[in-house]
């Protein structure tokens, strides 16, 4: 068998496309992914030391979510930039900000490998579930680093491993099996790309941060059902659908079905918990020195 190419324009340009597909279903599963992404919002956004009249950009931003937080907590005397390769999802942030008065937000469609931004002019950058994506990392690291002020902090969220998360990496499994996908490669983006142990950290280094630190947050996502939970990840994880765009109606029918079941593993008295964990990895840009 060959050696499927990997192509990092093919692969931007289908991430792009599924986010703008996916936006509206992000933006209205929000308050699912505040509640299960919050406390690893809150200790990404600590450990950016994000405060009053801090100027933050946030890379891969999305629907905005953290964007808002981010901005609550540095008031009107700061600036948070919001940036995503993707228009569509971007808009969600943008009319978020609006609706919340928070006029100190404002955003721009950047792809995070190249952040055609004001070098040093950020005291903070974030970026939740943003670093999985960039297919080439040294670029996206150097890009956020030039953004910083010396001394100023990047943070991200990322996943852990895929045995730590399984409603996510059992779709991811199943899907891969049935659709004969190969398991992407060390280095190539994909959702578990930073979780092992040590991996983020050395992303970090290698692009000159230093203080970097890794925590490791618990973060069971909690739905109603299993069903719900289907729902949720049928309808806002693109990169499923990307995986079984390669299968017909029926195999893509019976991989939703036997997702469905493999699920209802974690459904429970107190509804459906699937055991989840994140990392919140940080590091500083050098401060100056003398
Ligand atoms: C899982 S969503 C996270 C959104 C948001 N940060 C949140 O936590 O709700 C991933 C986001 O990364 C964006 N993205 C993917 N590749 C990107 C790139 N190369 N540059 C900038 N954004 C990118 C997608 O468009 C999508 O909005």
């Amino acid at each position: 068998m060959t050696q499927p190419t990997f192509d990092p324009e093919a692969y931007k340009a289908t991430t792009r496309a599924q986010w703008d597909e996916a936006a509206e279903a992000w933006q209205r599963w929000g308050p699912t992914l505040e509640r299960w992404l919050g406390p690893a919002t809150e200790a990404m956004l600590d450990a950016a030391g994000v405060g009053p009249g801090a100027r933050v950009l946030d890379v891969a931003a999305g629907a905005g979510w953290q964007t808002l937080a981010a901005a609550r907590r540095v008031g009107p005397n700061g600036h948070v930039l919001a940036t995503d390769i993707s228009a569509e999802i971007l808009a969600r942030a943008e009319r978020g900000a609006h609706d919340a008065g928070l006029s100190w937000v404002s955003v721009r469609t950047l792809d995070g490998e190249a952040l055609d931004v004001e070098p040093a002019a950020y005291d903070a950058v974030i970026s939740r579930v943003g670093f999985i994506y960039f297919p080439d990392q040294a670029a996206a690291f150097a890009s956020m680093r030039r953004a910083l002020r010396p001394g100023g902090r990047l943070a991200g969220v990322v996943y852990s491993t895929p045995e730590a998360n399984p409603f996510f990496a059992v779709p991811a499994a199943i899907i891969r099996r049935r659709a004969a996908l190969p398991a992407p490669l060390p280095g190539q983006p994909g959702p578990f790309s930073l979780g092992a142990p040590g991996v983020a950290e050395q992303v970090f280094l290698r692009a000159g941060f230093v203080d970097v630190t890794v925590q490791t947050i618990a973060a069971p996502l909690r739905m109603a059902s299993a069903a719900e939970c289907l729902r949720f990840e049928q309808e806002s994880f693109g990169a499923l659908h990307a995986m079984l765009a390669g299968v017909d109606d029926a195999e893509r029918e019976a991989a939703w079905a036997e997702i469905g079941e493999r699920l209802a593993d974690y459904d429970g008295p107190e509804g459906f918990v699937g055991p989840g964990e994140l990392l919140v990895v940080a590091g500083q840009r050098p401060p100056p020195t003398g």
